[in-house]
């Protein structure tokens, strides 16, 4: 089975070596305080260490004190939920969005209203028209490789989302989770460089660029925002979130293996990215679009309309392959006719026996409809 749908690494591709360095570093000395009830905003260490790398990435200081240790993305963003909506709230979100993520608003009972994106990432002309006409508290937006559409925000667009924050008084929550998994030169700065506006949230993990097993990221937020994280029960009750690992991850930062780690993706997933990319252009019609990334996990088909991809994912199982379908990314029941794959898992060659797959499962529902 090669399952196109699986985002996330594969199991090679995960660093043990590299964590028994960094764990044999740290657990070393006779002290231990990892093992302790850790300080609400993180450890202090681990985020001195994580700024002076994301500040080599973002081309720009980060300040350790303006970031917030977390359990992943996912962990941030429902805490933020908790901490900066109540149910029924609105928020807004984009179409198409990371299904997860649209999972994690259901449990808190917000209400989601969608905005379209283009190949420039979030339309804001469309926003600016909703705005007038909704409240929202907060939202939430992929600017970077997004998923699943691997389109980028640009840097005026990035502005402009800003100065609406402030004008209408809402919240952004910027999932930057694969910022640094660039693979062409230059992007857009990260919203984390837009903090100061006191509206941005800049969520990252080490999930897509060390191991999702550890489950650490953090919140990058203004002083305002970063209080009001810091000072909520749950940390009251158990300090900092995920202090042994955050103790891991700073010797894996510490003697650049982090760095390496990083390095080492970026070679591989640019492989991998371009592989699929050309077998899906010779095995698959040109009436089936789709835009080559330049970073991130996915590749975002469009068939022509008409075409049902969930549907077509059940014709698919005997086959052996598998994506997901574009409807689990829509908040309003769309983008039937998309499909999302993911180049992060499987190899060159399998990328490229799954592109043929899938070009035959299409024609024969073609004929079949
Ligand atoms: C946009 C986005 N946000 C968050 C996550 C999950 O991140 P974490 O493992 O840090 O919770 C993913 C993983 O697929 C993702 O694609």
């Amino acid at each position: 089975m090669i399952d196109l749908g699986a985002g996330q690494p594969s199991p090679a591709l995960l660093p043990s070596a590299l964590l028994r360095k960094a764990a044999a570093n740290r657990l070393d000395g006779k002290d231990a305080p990892f093992l302790a009830y850790g300080t609400n905003q993180g450890d202090g260490y681990f985020r001195a260490a994580l700024a002076d790398f994301l500040g080599e990435h973002y081309h720009a200081a980060v300040d350790a004190g303006r970031l917030f240790v977390t359990a992943g993305a996912s962990m941030g963003l429902d805490l933020l939920c908790t901490l900066f909506a109540k149910p029924g709230d609105t928020i807004f979100v984009e179409e198409p969005s990371y299904f997860l993520a649209l999972r994690i608003f259901a449990d808190h009972h917000l209400k989601v209203i969608s905005l379209p994106m283009d190949a420039g990432g979030l339309i804001i002309e469309a926003l600016e028209e909703k705005l007038t006409r909704h409240r929202p508290v907060f939202l939430y937006t992929i600017p970077t490789f997004h998923n699943p559409s691997s389109v980028t925000l640009g840097a005026d667009r990035r502005e402009k989302l800003v100065d609406l924050s402030r004008k209408y008084n809402f919240l952004i929550i910027a999932d930057e989770v694969y910022h640094l998994l660039n693979y062409a030169s230059e992007i857009p700065p990260p919203m984390a460089s837009f903090i100061d506006s006191d509206t941005v949230f800049s969520l990252g993990s080490f999930s897509k660029i060390l191991a999702p097993g550890l489950r650490l990221g953090w919140i990058q937020t203004g002083p305002h925002l970063l209080k009001q994280i810091i000072g909520c029960g749950l940390l009251d009750s158990g300090g900092g979130l995920n202090p042994f690992a955050s103790a891991l991850v700073r010797s894996a930062i510490e003697m650049g293996l982090q760095q390496t780690q990083l390095t080492t993706l970026k070679t591989i997933y640019t492989e991998r990215k371009g592989a699929l990319s050309h077998a899906l252009r010779e095995y698959l019609p040109d009436t089936v679009r789709f835009i080559e990334p330049d970073g991130g996990f996915f590749i975002w088909l469009v068939f022509p309309e008409g075409v049902d991809t969930e549907q077509m994912r059940v014709e698919a199982g005997p086959k052996n392959i598998g994506y997901l379908p574009g409807v689990k990314f829509s908040s309003r029941n769309g983008l039937k006719n998309c499909a999302r794959l993911s180049f992060s898992y499987f190899d060159a060659p399998e990328l490229k026996e799954g592109a043929r797959r899938l070009a035959e499962v299409f024609k024969s529902h073609l004929r079949l409809r």
